[in-house]
């Protein structure tokens, strides 16, 4: 068996098996396993992992089942960097909550509907049209979970072409992420907006400098949640200067604090008190209002502002009445309040009361295909992900990365042609049922 077909195998990238083009049998074959350039789609990574196997003996480097992944990604992080990721505020109910919103939906199929291998993903985001409707949640201190951290993170989302979203927190700089991003790809900035004006502009400034196009703006942290596995460890990274270097890199922080903690001369001291002084200003315990969103756009121009961690139909609303471009349906991942609603579960009122007046994203529990397919046939317009993200980042950082992506692509596509999908525009209400 492992002739000359199967030489083809290492190139797979089709699951293209009915393939109008193949005249004979061979001709069929070869179409799937030697695709023409430019015919690749997400599901070809299960032929991919399939044949590794049969030809190599190899295996993905972490599991596709989400639930497998996260215990292999335990076993290989420090216990605090597990929990920090993995943990949400107080008893974790709104974690939970997260994932039972998942289980209120189930998905009705449609078949016999002429569905090729090809199932078109493109969607139009913010004057981009990108091969999928899937960002990369701002994540802050990824060095906790793999040395390469963010630029391994960037650099898998900048090859396939997906909007990547570098966080306040990041422990990687603007022009470093942008560099292991790529030119020319989709990369998003996400703000904590800081209780200066100045330190916001230079952000801002120093983002869209390096090709950063739309500004996510956290209105959901600006007070750090009752973190309880954090509390009981005391694990804050910030204040060692893990997840502030758009802080330290700052021009306009160096001018505030008097001197420029990554100087060569400057003491341990001075390098702490700059990443203090980041994250007290990033996280001062004082609300942003709606009435200075002006001040955002006013640096920002015309380019798209989003808001991140809206739950309520009223605050959608009110985003509307701002004149923001966006919003994120999103609890941070249940790490802020406990006991607060299942991300997906507010999601319907607020797709029914402002969808075609504002670009609706959604986050918070996403774990398979399936609960991608589940958030866009509820209405959003895109998902983001998180903690999968970082699980994939602990196995061996971008190789990890690239897999849990891929896996989650292709569960998706394979998803959306189940239920009898051809494009994006067929997924939607009418394939789900309550449960
Ligand atoms: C370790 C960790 C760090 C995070 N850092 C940020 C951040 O810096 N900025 C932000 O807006 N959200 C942050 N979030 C929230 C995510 O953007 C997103 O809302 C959340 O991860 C979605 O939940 P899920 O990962 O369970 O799907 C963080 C989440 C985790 C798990």
């Amino acid at each position: 068996m492992k002739s000359t077909t199967l030489v083809f195998c290492c190139s797979i990238y089709s699951t293209n098996l009915f393939s109008v083009y193949a005249q004979s049998a061979q001709e069929l074959i070869n179409s799937v396993l030697n695709p023409p350039p430019g015919s690749e789609h997400y599901s070809s990574y299960s032929s991919e992992i399939y044949f590794n196997h049969t030809l190599y003996n190899q295996t993905p480097v972490a599991s596709t089942n989400y639930d497998r992944l996260e215990a292999s990604a335990k076993l290989l992080l420090p216990p605090a960097a597990y929990d920090y990721a993995a943990g949400g505020a107080g008893l974790e109910k709104t974690v939970a909550a997260n994932r039972e919103a998942f289980d209120h939906w189930r998905i009705l199929p449609r078949v016999m509907r002429p569905v090729q291998p090809s199932r078109n993903l493109t969607t139009r985001l913010f004057n981009r049209t990108l091969p999928a409707p899937v960002v990369m949640a701002p994540v802050g201190v990824q060095t906790l979970f793999h040395p390469d951290g963010e630029r391994a993170t960037s650099k898998v989302f900048g090859e396939l072409g997906l909007p990547y979203t570098l966080s306040t927190a990041s422990s990687t700089g603007f022009a470093d992420v942008a560099a292991s991003n790529g030119a020319g790809n989709p990369r998003w900035y996400q703000l904590y907006w800081p209780s200066d004006d100045d330190l916001t502009r230079s952000y801002l400034e120093t983002a869209a400098a390096n090709g950063y196009e739309v500004l996510v703006v956290t209105v959901d942290t600006w007070d750090l949640g009752w973190r309880t596995r954090d509390l009981d460890r005391g694990f804050f990274p910030f204040i060692n200067g893990v997840g502030v270097q758009i802080g330290l890199e700052d021009p306009v922080a160096h001018q505030k604090l008097g001197f420029n903690p990554l100087a060569a001369n400057a003491t341990a001291e001075q390098k702490q008190t700059a990443a203090l002084y980041h994250t007290i200003t990033t996280s001062r315990g004082v609300s942003p209002v709606w009435s200075n969103l002006w001040k955002l756009r006013e640096v920002w121009g015309d380019k798209p502002i989003v808001l991140k961690g809206v739950q309520s139909v009223e605050d959608a609303k009110l985003a509307v009445e701002w004149g923001v471009d966006g919003v994120i349906l999103s609890n941070h991942g249940g790490r802020q309040i406990d006991g607060a609603i299942g991300s997906l579960d507010a999601l319907p009122a607020i797709v029914d009361a402002v969808k075609g007046k504002l670009t609706i994203g959604f986050d918070g529990g996403i774990r398979s295909g399936a609960d991608i397919f589940k958030a866009l046939a509820l209405g959003a317009d895109f998902v983001q992900l998180g903690r999968p993200i970082l699980w994939g980042l602990a196995h061996e950082g971008e190789k990890g990365v690239r897999h849990v992506l891929r896996s989650l692509l292709a569960e998706f596509e394979i998803t959306v042609g189940l239920a009898g999908c051809v494009s994006l525009q067929d997924v939607n209400r009418t394939l789900l049922v309550e449960s």
